[in-house]
């Protein structure tokens, strides 16, 4: 069971799983939209993605190619959202501007992260599972936590420049470490 609108633009070969709600968005070739996902209208996927179950994608979110957004995403468009106007009467589209954010291409979400609106995610970033997102991360650098920090660069380019412009205090880069446990006894 889905409830996909006619107005919906699907590429190629899309594979939908039950209990999708999708409406005025478009979805790219090839792309995999987990169940219990809902996409609104003027959101776009790109081609090859894979969105996993239970994510919500918003109006302003535009998805390259080669994306893979974990379960229950959870996507941002308004950074001050009210339920009524000044007059006490509910908002409606004309009361609140749509803020987009934008993931490149080859991006992974992890699960349960949650993305503040107006960023970008840079090409091939990864966001560490339930890692809140509150500024743009650049290209090949994973982050995690809550507000999210880099924890150091993946793929080619692995600098030990700071990946962020603020808050170079806060970035911990190059600091993996072998499997780790907690104190005993703790
Ligand atoms: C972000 C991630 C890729 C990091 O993996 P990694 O590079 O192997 O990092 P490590 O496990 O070595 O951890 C490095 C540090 O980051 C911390 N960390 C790792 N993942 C974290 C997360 N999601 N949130 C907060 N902190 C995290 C670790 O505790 C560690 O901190 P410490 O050095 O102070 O102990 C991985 O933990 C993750 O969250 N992947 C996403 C998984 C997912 O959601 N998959 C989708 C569905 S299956």
């Amino acid at each position: 069971m889905q409830n996909i609108s006619k107005d919906v633009k699907l590429g190629k070969n899309v594979k939908i799983y039950d209990f999708v709600n999708l409406y005025g968005c478009e979805i790219g070739d090839n792309t995999k939209i987990g169940a219990f996902v809902e996409i609104q209208k003027g959101a776009k996927i790109g081609k090859n993605c894979k969105i996993s179950s239970h994510t919500f994608i918003c109006e302003g979110v535009t998805i390259e190619d080669e994306v893979f957004i974990g379960h229950n995403v959870t996507f941002i468009n308004d950074a001050y959202p009210k339920a009524v106007t000044d007059g006490g009467n509910l908002q409606t589209e004309n009361d609140w501007e749509c803020t987009a954010t934008l993931i490149r291409r080859g991006a992974s979400i992890g699960s349960s992260a949650t993305l503040m609106c107006g960023i970008t995610v840079g090409e091939k970033a990864l966001v560490g599972a339930g890692s809140m997102v509150t500024r743009d991360i650049p290209p090949n650098t994973i982050v995690v936590g809550n507000p999210a920090r880099a924890i150091r660069k993946i793929g080619k380019d692995k600098s030990n420049e700071s990946p962020f412009s603020r808050s170079e205090s806060s970035v911990r880069i190059n600091q993996r470490r072998n499997k780790r446990s907690y104190p005993a006894g703790a």
